[in-house]
């Protein structure tokens, strides 16, 4: 029950980062651009996490806020009360039970505060912790959507693992924001505490240096803006230098006098070196102006310190409060300026989060042709009509930045014309690199097709969201992903289904009731992480069990069985056999035992379907099939199947 809890608490929070990063992966346009641009604020960024950890992560940010806060009190108190201790030394040394018992408090609170620190310092470990198992599993369940539901070959072959890689940044950045809000926050305190103590011993001081703390805070800033650009120049200069340097190079093969190429090379090595001499002088000039003006506020600060502590051991006689104004003194500076270090950190993460984001702006191009028309229950079928597709040959992510512009490779299918109807499971074989997965994924309409048209029931993809498509078909390709979790929470991620009987019924038809009885706690064992407690052909057959509980009309399997033994096989084809009853199944494989029971086969070669037909019919004069396996192959297969078939009934 606190398990079910947890896992929806959990699983809440992964449905928002789904949803984000699908909107990153290009949803909405116009608000993904506004979000994406510069003038992103602190304040937004902040609140955009703190919006987060709401959702997700309450109960413990109370806690840590809780121990950062007692921290922070601690800390703030306890060196005061030192110095106070300290500042009455002379006076207690003069061997007093009360200075004994006055010091052992003081080493008690200091011990007290020291543990405190480290119970922070769990704490947020464990906290941060907490959170990076959030954070994955975001990703996973989103790795699992793209490919249990409809991967976009496009964005999975090349920008989804950037994608991936460029969220998980984000993620990180975000924790360090908040682990520096953390230390602000306990700081704050500190600083506040320390403030108050000094304002109580001599006011004109603590006013005093407040103000000195605002103007070398208010320098700070302001330098770093400067630095911050000149950093940007730099970056930008040496870009345009290093193309400018490739391009010589690059023309290398092409001009035939070297010492054309050499010397054009020296001209822009020399304005690289003459340029950056000149910024770089500049920054350093402004990094020892600001070192200097550093440099003088300190000692205006320690004069006036001193200054003051001076005056008033003159004045009260009491050596013991030089230790304590210069103690609280100190103490509010040193928290001043971890404040200003975390918040110029967070400034940077900020920009660094913005960064991202707008590197992970798509480019139109990867824009398919969508519409908003539905399926329904009798759409249960595929046409391709004349269709001609090559793969749109896209440039890396990582040369590029991002895509800028698409050619097309060579041509995978041409002038394919197919209708896939329910009524027996339709086998696509061939061998490896024919295209075979290409159809299954213009099916999907994960490309658009460059010639021709692809149907599902009487609508063109072109006309349909992939959502609609989504729920339409049942996808396993070959890297079928699970969650750290129930074999049961695995099944019904992606169903409504909880009905044990229809559950059991599933198991049963992928083969797995037998392995579920020696699994600890049956269908509550934890599978591990991606199923990795699972044997290679247990996770092949939970993602068919999975893809029966879904139910829907149309049942895509690029390769789902390879490596099954013939007796699953067995299983899996009465199965299949039985969902194409009233559903469109299409399989794609190479294990002969399949091919054999096949009703329909389909053989891929050199861009076309070359053969098309009961495997029977096919046998003499399909060179493909002739090489797998005799006539009298398929008929004893066909044998063993029907004994199988009776035997199981
Ligand atoms: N994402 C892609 N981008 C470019 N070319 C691809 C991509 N995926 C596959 N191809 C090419 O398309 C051809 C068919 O591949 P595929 O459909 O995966 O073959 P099969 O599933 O039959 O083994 C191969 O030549 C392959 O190199
Ligand atoms: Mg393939």
């Amino acid at each position: 029950m606190q398990e079910q809890a947890v896992f929806r608490e959990k699983y809440n929070f992964v449905k928002f980062e789904v949803l984000r990063i699908k909107f990153l992966l290009g949803g909405r346009k116009e608000t993904a651009e506004r979000k994406n641009s510069d003038d992103v604020s602190i304040r937004e960024t902040i609140g955009e996490i703190l919006g987060e950890l709401k959702i997700y992560a309450l109960k413990p940010l109370k806690k840590l806020l809780l121990v950062s806060a007692v921290c922070g009190i601690s800390s703030g108190i306890a060196p005061y009360l030192r110095m106070l201790y300290m500042g009455e030394l002379p006076e207690l040394l003069s061997g007093t039970t009360e200075a004994i018992v006055i010091f052992s408090i003081f080493m008690a609170l200091s011990e007290i505060n020291g543990y405190l620190w480290s119970v922070f310092f769990m704490y947020s470990g464990f906290f941060k912790s907490e959170m990076t198992d959030l954070y994955d599993n975001a990703l996973q369940a989103k790795n699992y959507v793209e490919i249990l539901h409809k991967p976009r070959a496009l964005f999975v072959v090349n920008s989804v693992e950037s994608m991936l890689s460029f969220a998980k940044e984000i993620f990180q950045y975000k924790r360090s924001v908040l682990n520096e809000l953390l230390q602000c926050f306990r700081e704050a305190i500190t600083f506040v505490i320390c403030t108050f103590s000094l304002f109580a011993i001599v006011p004109q001081l603590a006013l005093f240096m407040v103000l000195l703390q605002l103007i070398s805070m208010e320098f700070v800033l302001y330098n770093n803006k400067f630095f911050r650009t000149v950093d940007e120049r730099f970056r930008l200069f040496s870009q345009k230098i290093s193309r400018e340097t490739g391009d010589v190079s690059g023309q290398a093969s092409l001009v035939q006098s070297a010492n054309k190429v050499e010397k054009e090379s020296g001209r822009i090595y020399a304005k690289l070196m003459k340029s950056s001499a000149l910024k770089r002088l500049k920054y350093c000039n402004r990094r020892i102006g600001e070192k200097s003006f550093y440099l003088v506020l300190e000692a205006v600060g320690a004069v006036a310190v001193c200054y003051v502590a001076i005056a008033d051991i003159i004045k009260t006689g009491d050596i013991g409060r030089l230790a304590l104004i210069s103690g609280a003194a100190v103490q509010m500076k040193i928290r001043c300026e971890t404040l200003l270090r975390s918040y110029l950190s967070i400034d940077e993460y900020k920009n660094k989060i913005a960064d991202i984001r707008k590197r992970m702006q798509l480019p139109k191009v990867l824009e398919r042709v969508t519409g908003n028309n539905r399926l329904s229950a009798a759409d249960n079928f595929i046409r391709l009509e004349n269709v001609s597709f090559a793969y749109p040959a896209l440039k890396r992510l990582e040369d590029v930045g991002f895509l800028t512009e698409v050619k097309y490779g060579n041509t995978v299918l041409e002038n394919v014309t197919l209708d896939v109807r329910a009524g027996g499971v339709t086998v696509v074989a061939g061998t490896s690199g024919q295209g075979k997965s290409t159809l299954m994924r213009i099916i999907r309409h994960d490309y658009d097709v460059q010639q021709g048209e692809v149907f599902i029931g009487t609508q063109n993809v072109c006309d349909l969201s992939d959502e609609e498509i989504n729920r339409h078909i049942a996808f396993i390709g070959q890297n079928v992903r699970f969650f750290d979790t129930s074999v049961r929470r695995n099944l019904t991620y992606f169903s409504d289904v909880t009905d044990e009987k229809r559950i059991r019924e599933v198991l049963d038809a992928a083969g797995l009731t037998e392995d579920i009885a020696h699994f600890e706690g049956g269908l509550d064992y934890k599978i591990g992480i991606n199923g990795n407690k699972l044997s290679g052909g247990q996770r092949q057959r939970l993602a068919l069990a999975r893809t029966f509980l879904t139910n829907r009309p149309i049942v895509i399997m690029d390769e789902p069985t390879t490596g099954l033994d013939q007796v699953m096989s067995f299983q899996i084809m009465k199965a299949l056999k039985e969902l194409a009853t009233d559903k469109t199944v299409l399989l794609v494989t190479h294990n002969p035992t399949e091919i054999a029971l096949a009703d329909r086969v389909l053989i891929i070669k050199g861009k076309h379907i070359v053969a098309d037909g009961e495997p029977l019919n096919l046998i003499e004069n399909t060179g493909f099939l002739k090489s797998a396996m005799t006539r009298q192959d398929i008929l004893s297969k066909k044998e063993l199947f029907v004994a199988h078939c009776r035997k199981t009934a």
